[in-house]
């Protein structure tokens, strides 16, 4: 094949979504004829997350293997990280998640730490993988837009201007699937180790897989919305002191859905007015 159409044929998997090599040779699947030989090394991928109460405990479902001692080492690191670095260092150092094999890079923040706004999204996708940042991608270009609209962002220095942000997972799924359960089960306390060293007076969940993972509550984001919710990790043992935290739908979805953005606007002045009685 020439050159170019090798090219062409490449563009056209990436504008299909086919953006990773689970397999090092290439299969002919035009050849197989009765029994399908069995390329996939890796276990079935889900494609949705199923509504889910709590995840204080993990699933008896859970895909992956020793996914209880995968959520106890998760507990037992993020409890252990006393500053942002350390907890980096540990989210790297765990490897109880199989997607950090397929990923490139560890998404782990972007932003002002001292800011008094946190929002968390679901998880990284390629633009993201690629630079090593949350929201770097076409969402993440509208993210930034939203959040100016309430005078956010995530590059300033005044903290009660500034945004921070992370996800939920700081691994990319591959071909940007949504997060399978088990992966939750096993982010959610270095997420939630992420907020109580944050601290911030007001967190964001940035769309479904985020509302329902932090608040541990089945329901669908357009429930969640519109009224505040008093976040407490739910992963990591003692007392802590709730935080104020709003659903939003995720700039992804608006892109397909622009009709939203109305109401993802209404949310954005929720948020402002909460700032506001929080800093009279
Ligand atoms: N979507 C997310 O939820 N997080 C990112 O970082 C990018 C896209």
């Amino acid at each position: 094949m020439q050159a170019h159409a090798q090219k062409a044929a490449l563009q056209f998997y990436l504008d299909h979504g086919v953006d990773e090599a689970l397999v090092d040779a290439p299969v002919d699947r035009t050849k197989v004829k009765e029994k399908p030989a069995v390329v996939a090394k890796e276990p079935a991928r889900e494609q949705t997350a199923p509504a889910r109460q709590s995840y204080a405990t993990p699933p008896q479902q859970d895909v992956l293997l020793g996914a209880s001692d995968a959520r106890a080492e998760a507990v037992k690191l993020a409890q252990a990280a006393k500053t942002l670095d350390e907890l980096k260092d540990a989210i790297t150092a765990f490897d109880g998640i199989a997607i950090k094999k397929t990923a490139t890079n560890l998404v782990f923040c972007d932003g002002n730490p001292k800011a008094e706004v946190m929002l968390v999204g679901e998880a990284p996708g390629a633009d993201e993988d690629r630079q090593g940042k949350p929201f770097v991608g076409v969402s993440g270009q509208l993210l930034d837009k939203i959040l100016a609209c309430i005078d956010l962002s995530r590059s300033e220095d005044d903290p009660q201007k500034a945004v921070y942000i992370s996800n939920i997972l700081n691994w990319r799924p591959p071909g940007n699937r949504t997060p399978s359960p088990a992966e939750i089960e096993v982010s959610l306390p270095f997420i939630e180790r992420h907020i109580q060293l944050i601290q911030p007076k007001v967190l964001i969940f940035c769309g479904g897989v985020s509302a329902k993972s932090l608040l541990a509550i089945g329901d669908s984001i357009s429930r969640l919305r519109k009224t505040w919710h008093d976040y407490t990790p739910q992963s990591l043992p003692g007392e802590a002191s709730a935080i104020p935290g709003i659903a939003t739908y995720h700039p992804a979805y608006l892109l397909r859905t622009p009709a939203q953005k109305k109401a993802v606007w209404a949310d954005m002045l929720q948020i402002k007015a909460k700032l506001a009685a929080l800093r009279s």
